[in-house]
């Protein structure tokens, strides 16, 4: 399992997988609920099964930590970690934001991560200490220094509202302080743009593994800082993160901690 030698194959597979994607149609009645505002359909259960079963034949050792729960994880930490659709709801409206995220973890470590969005045709890939790329070009985090001059990405937890009244408190905060917040709906590319410095800071609570996991490794490939709100590394299965451009990360830390 050379991470190297994975990731050409592992993005074209994205590419392959989301073309079909970008072909499906879900009715209404096809839409399922997976819990509070958590919906899937057949798009998601099947680009993961093609995903699982090309990546199973290409690393036969690893085990699977995936979204619609194909393949069994592996306890050694040597897991691909997949989501299949990221940005599902913007999918179902017919919102064009929404790609594939496929990470690698070899002893618990993030090695390989790729974000693959079909309807721009970019493919970001990061290889542990191979720094970051979008479609073969080697990208890096914005050079932004204060909040003030930033452009923030964040996401909404759809189900879990214990937080909600501290957040909206920061939320009121850091949009006096900063540029603007956006909300694009899929936190993995929400990763891959502070990668490419397209915004230089993301924050969000209340996610899973497969959605951050490539995202991290391709943020701090790229010169990037990830944390969780406690300022600690683990946001891979942490629950809360901050991915930053690195300047603006104490900044950012400290107004977050003010209300979490
Ligand atoms: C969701 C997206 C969204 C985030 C949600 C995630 P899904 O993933 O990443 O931006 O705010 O919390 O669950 O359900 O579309 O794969
Ligand atoms: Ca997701
Ligand atoms: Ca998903």
């Amino acid at each position: 399992m050379e991470p190297n030698q994975l990731v050409s194959q592992v993005e074209e597979l994205c590419v392959e997988v989301g073309k079909w994607m970008l072909e499906q149609r879900v009715s209404p009645e096809a839409i399922e609920t997976k819990s509070l505002n958590n919906f899937v359909s057949f798009v998601d259960k099947t680009a993961e099964e093609k995903l699982v079963n090309i990546l199973h034949d290409l690393a036969p050792k690893a085990g699977f930590i995936a979204e619609e729960g194909t393949g069994t994880p592996n306890k050694n930490g040597c897991n691909w970690i997949i989501d299949p659709l990221d940005g599902t709801t913007n999918f179902l409206h017919g919102i064009p934001v929404f790609c594939i995220s496929i990470a690698l973890e070899i002893n618990h470590e993030l090695v390989l991560g790729v974000i693959h969005d079909p309807n721009r045709n970019e493919t970001y890939s990061a290889v542990k200490k191979g720094g970051s790329k979008c479609n073969g070009h080697p990208i890096s985090v914005s050079k932004t220094l204060q909040l003030e001059d930033a452009l923030l990405a964040t996401g909404f937890p759809y189900d879990d509202f214990g937080k909600q009244e501290e957040y909206l408190k920061l939320l009121g905060e850091i949009t006096k302080r900063t540029r603007g917040v956006r909300r694009l709906g899929s936190a993995a590319l929400d990763l891959a743009y502070v990668a490419c410095g397209r915004c230089d800071l993301f924050y969000e609570y209340a996610l899973n593994p497969w959605d951050v996991a490539a995202g991290i490794l391709l943020v701090r490939e790229a010169g990037g800082s990830v944390s969780n709100f406690a300022g600690e590394d683990d946001a891979l299965f942490g629950d809360h993160i901050l991915a930053s451009n690195t300047h603006t990360h104490p900044e950012m830390l400290e107004a977050i901690q003010r209300y979490f």
